[in-house]
């Protein structure tokens, strides 16, 4: 019986090392040594990615009436900034060694008088502001200086009135943003867990003061769900951990996270839920001199609402499901194609996640009328789901290439197919095969990903 095992005790190492062969993240500008806290995705990783923010954006917008979408610019005036109090607090402490120079976010050193790498002596920490600097027009001045946005929630609440003014929105009501963010972070690290540049989905839900404690447990249990039911995530490696007092961002009157329990690195924060009162509004009301009040019509009643704010990372959603899918069979799984005595790697991923739904591949690549009919059906498929073909190598070896890529179903042109019109439909985790006519194909994977 082959032994089945996931990472969890094992080292990060064996995922990035893997992320990198597959094609799923590089280190950024790789060619030149790479820039420390920047990644990229490679073709896997962008897929995997979309289907990521494809199942947030239809959980938290298309399927619901009290929540609308937006994108708004990653550089904003900088007085949205100085309002948020961003300018101001959105700090780490920074030590630094007097010997090496080396530096470190001194909330993260056990002892905060030695360098944890010579032993020097470290210069008392100072604060540092994370937010990334640029300049706007050909001037470089402190008059020209701008910011790329530390989270995407203050496009959101700078909008605010914008959407009460032009959709017909009523309390209590969403606004939703998937992009990117930057933050000069002191100690990038841990993979893409920790980058200088990154991808937020967040939603800012407005609620009638007095109505936030409701609709804060509300979106913890709407966000747990999500990571449960939609992405598949193994329940055992999803906690919910709520904020002490000290921990609290400048903004929250309430906040949990939820944390999964990565290898290497133990229980880590994926997403956080805020409760962010009318800090923010009640902030841009005053720096930009705007009436950000909610009338209802109906009570005529006005008020500064309340925010709660589920904010989650799409990279470390990534990287939280490849760590859950990945496994290694010692001995192989394969068994109706030749055995194998190596370590097979599986990548178990959810349907709707994976980044290949179904790989086409034609039984032997040097019969013409094989390769042909594959082609047509690669044609055919590719116009519904992200397909890939492949002729390269014994059948056996490339069921295992789509097994390392976490495609769900391999369809086999055979020698019957010429005169069956069928194919051989291989399921990932149960390694079954049907045999499904052509023209049935495309009813048969749109139920497969719809339903199952
Ligand atoms: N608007 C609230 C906010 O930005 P946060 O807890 O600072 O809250 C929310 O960030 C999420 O963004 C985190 O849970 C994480 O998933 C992601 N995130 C934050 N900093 C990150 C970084 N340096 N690298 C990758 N993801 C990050």
């Amino acid at each position: 019986m082959a032994k089945k095992s996931n990472v969890n005790n094992e080292d990060l190492e064996k995922i990035v090392s893997f992320a990198k062969r597959k094609g799923f993240v590089f280190p950024s500008s790789d060619i030149y040594g790479g820039l420390a806290g920047f990644y990229d995705f490679g073709p896997l990783g962008v897929a995997m990615k979309n289907n990521i923010k494809k199942s947030w954006w239809k959980k938290m917008v298309q399927t619901r009436n009290d929540v609308v979408g937006l994108d708004s610019a990653i550089i904003m005036n900088p007085r949205v900034w100085e309002a948020s109090l961003h300018t101001e607090n959105f700090t780490d402490p920074l030590a630094e060694c007097k010997e090496c120079h080396k530096r470190f976010r001194a909330d993260h050193l056990e002892d905060q008088s030695q360098c944890p790498e010579c032993k020097g002596e470290l210069i008392p920490p100072r604060q540092f502001n994370l937010m990334l600097k640029t300049f706007i027009g050909p001037v470089e001045d402190e008059a020209s200086r701008a910011y790329l946005r530390p989270e995407t929630a203050q496009g959101i609440f700078i909008n605010y009135k914008n959407i009460i003014d032009t959709q017909r929105v009523k309390i209590p009501f969403g606004i939703a943003q998937i992009g990117k963010s930057f933050r000069n972070e002191i100690t990038p690290g841990n993979f893409i867990f920790r980058t200088r540049e990154f991808e937020q989905m967040e939603m800012e839900y407005f609620v009638k003061p007095g109505e936030d404690e409701k609709a804060f447990d509300y979106w913890v249990e709407e966000r747990m769900k999500w990571y449960l039911e939609d992405l598949g995530i193994r329940k055992e490696k999803l906690r919910i951990r709520k904020h002490e007092k000290k921990e609290l961002a400048h903004y929250a009157k309430t906040c949990v996270d939820v944390e999964y329990d990565f290898p290497g690195m133990g229980w880590a924060e994926i997403e956080g839920i805020a409760s962010r009162t009318d800090f923010d509004l009640r902030q841009h009301q005053k720096f930009s001199g705007q009436d950000l009040s909610y009338y209802n019509n109906e009570t005529k009643e006005k008020f500064l609402p309340f925010v709660i704010e589920p904010s989650a990372g799409v990279e470390r959603a990534m990287l939280a499901l490849l760590c859950d899918a990945y496994q290694e069979i010692e001995g192989g799984r394969t068994q109706t194609t030749e055995q194998t005595k190596e370590t097979e790697i599986l990548l178990k991923l959810n349907k709707k996640i994976a980044p290949i739904q179904i790989a086409v591949l034609p039984l032997v690549k040097n019969k013409e009328e094989i390769r042909e009919k594959a082609e047509s059906i690669y044609c055919l498929l590719k116009n519904y789901f992200f397909c890939q073909y492949d002729e390269a190598g014994t059948i056996g070896r490339r069921y295992r290439r789509q097994d390392e890529s976490g495609t769900p179903f391999a369809l086999t042109v055979d020698f019957d197919t010429l005169k069956t019109e069928d194919v051989t439909v291989r399921d990932r985790d149960t390694m079954e095969q049907e045999r499904i006519k052509i023209d049935k194909l495309v009813e048969y994977f749109k139920n497969k990903f719809e339903n199952d």
